[in-house]
């Protein structure tokens, strides 16, 4: 089964699972308006078993999550439905391989016969065991959000690989496989933001405008979740990330790689590209208006003084800001040969400095809230004298900060990077084990954050 595929047998699933309880309501268990829907749920779930294990649908704001993508075009039934799981407090259904039909039709009765509202997972786990259902949990699986993420990333690469290059060749690109990633990594955000954020350290010179897109577009969004945007606005503002420099193909490869100074004749070809990258956005389908003026937009500094000129009467969407936040906060912490990166701590000092100038002020504090004092990508010393990156911090910046140990005490780089929580206590002092001792600069261990994606030992 293709994605597709397995979205609409999943909208069948949630759509037959409905349809049962609403019967439920009028009509015995043993009734054919109850178990029929129950019988053909089984079979479309029983579809995913020939290449998995189990099919695990997580529900997060009210939107039915498969594999960290958010399925958007469930019906209002669908969507009552949904809001019913999330009322009980249900935070994902998991279907096990042997699952019966059984275990959906008391499944179908727990749900049917709850009437309390807010239980916990647990709680709701422990009633439908005592119900006797088999092979359902309703807790999402904890483990490997972060392959999970490298593969959403990965993917968003290879769509921005084959626009730029779709672009290049003359040609208008369709817009929704550029939608479908902006809605996984925003999806991803939710699910485990260190996870994806993490992953904007990935700075490849040979693979910078790639990266670099991918980056502005998930720090464009976890700023766009900061602010509350819609979900609409979120994905617009994604996709205006994600796409931000296409206009880019419109000039010579030489002139965008060129390591030193740009002559002004050369700077003019260069302001050119938010012009071109509005009207190929402009002609391309699935693309909303609003992502084609935040690329429009994304040099127009704060004070106007910007690239391209529009004029004095001309609005500036505040949105286009974020862009340009996130575009030159990657842009400082990429490692380029006419720059030496910059610490993801010191890159938000040298931004405030730009406040009120190029940046918006309120922006650039939300992007400080996202990130936290210790911002994911800070390469810090513990107090054991290991060296690690910072790689989660949680929610709002606020969470546990954890660090993946990249040298050992010696200075020796670790062939995997181990990681650690600086919460985790020294039983025999009641005291942390590890805490930071200060930053460090990453151009010392120039090769380590690549240590931090190795796959786990033994896979
Ligand atoms: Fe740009
Ligand atoms: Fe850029």
């Amino acid at each position: 089964m293709d994605r597709r595929q397995q979205e609409q047998a999943i909208i069948n699933v949630i759509r037959l699972l409905g349809t049962s309880l609403k019967n439920r309501r009028m009509y015995p268990p043993t009734h054919p308006l109850v178990r029929t829907p129950v019988e053909k749920c089984f079979s479309d779930i029983f579809l995913f078993f020939a290449q998995r294990q189990e099919l695990a649908l997580a529900i997060s704001d009210g939107t039915l999550v498969f594999e960290g993508v958010p399925i958007f075009n469930l019906t209002s039934s669908l969507e009552l439905f949904m809001e019913r799981l999330a009322a009980i407090g249900i935070p994902a259904i998991v279907f096990e391989k042997g699952l019966a039909p059984g275990d959906i039709e008391l499944f179908i009765r727990f749900l049917h016969e709850t009437k309390e509202e807010g239980l916990s997972p647990s709680d709701i786990q422990k009633r439908i065991e005592d119900l006797g259902v088999a092979h359902i949990r309703v807790k999402p699986p904890e483990e490997d959000d972060y392959a999970l993420a490298r593969e959403i990333y990965h993917d968003a690469v290879n769509v921005v690989v084959s626009v730029l290059k779709e672009i290049r060749l003359g040609r208008i690109p369709s817009g929704s496989e550029s939608v479908r990633v902006v809605n996984a990594i925003s999806g991803m955000l939710n699910q485990n933001r260190d996870a994806i954020l993490a992953l904007t350290l990935i700075k490849n010179f040979d693979e910078y405008t790639y990266n670099h897109s991918v980056n502005v577009a998930v720090l464009s969004l976890a700023m766009a979740d900061a602010l509350s945007l819609s979900r609409e606005e979120k994905s617009e503002v994604g996709v205006a990330g994600l796409l931000h420099d296409v206009g880019k193909t419109q000039l010579a490869l030489d002139l965008i790689r060129k390591p030193d100074g740009l002559t002004p004749a050369e700077f003019e070809e260069i302001k050119k590209h938010p012009e071109e990258g509005f009207v190929i956005l402009g002609k391309m389908s699935h693309i909303r208006p609003a992502s084609a003026y935040m690329v429009r937009e994304h040099h127009v500094r704060f004070d106007r003084k910007g690239y391209p000129d529009l004029g004095p009467d001309y609005a500036v969407q505040p949105k286009s800001q974020i862009i340009s936040v996130a575009d030159c906060y990657d842009a400082l912490t990429t490692m380029r040969s006419y720059q030496n990166a910059k610490q993801p701590i010191e890159a938000l000092e040298i931004m405030r400095k730009l406040t009120g100038k190029s940046l918006d002020p309120n922006i650039l504090a939300t992007l400080n809230n996202v990130m936290g004092s210790y911002p994911i990508g800070t390469m810090v010393r513990l107090d054991s004298m290991e060296v690690g990156i910072v790689i989660g911090v949680g929610l709002s910046g606020k969470g546990p900060i954890r660090i993946a140990i990249l040298v050992d005490r010696q200075g020796n780089p670790l062939p995997r990077s181990e990681e650690v929580d600086l919460t985790d206590v020294d039983p025999r002092t009641g005291r942390p084990r590890w805490s930071i001792l200060s930053t460090v600069n990453p151009l010392l261990y120039p090769d380590a954050p690549k240590g931090v994606f190795l796959p786990p030992p033994s896979s």
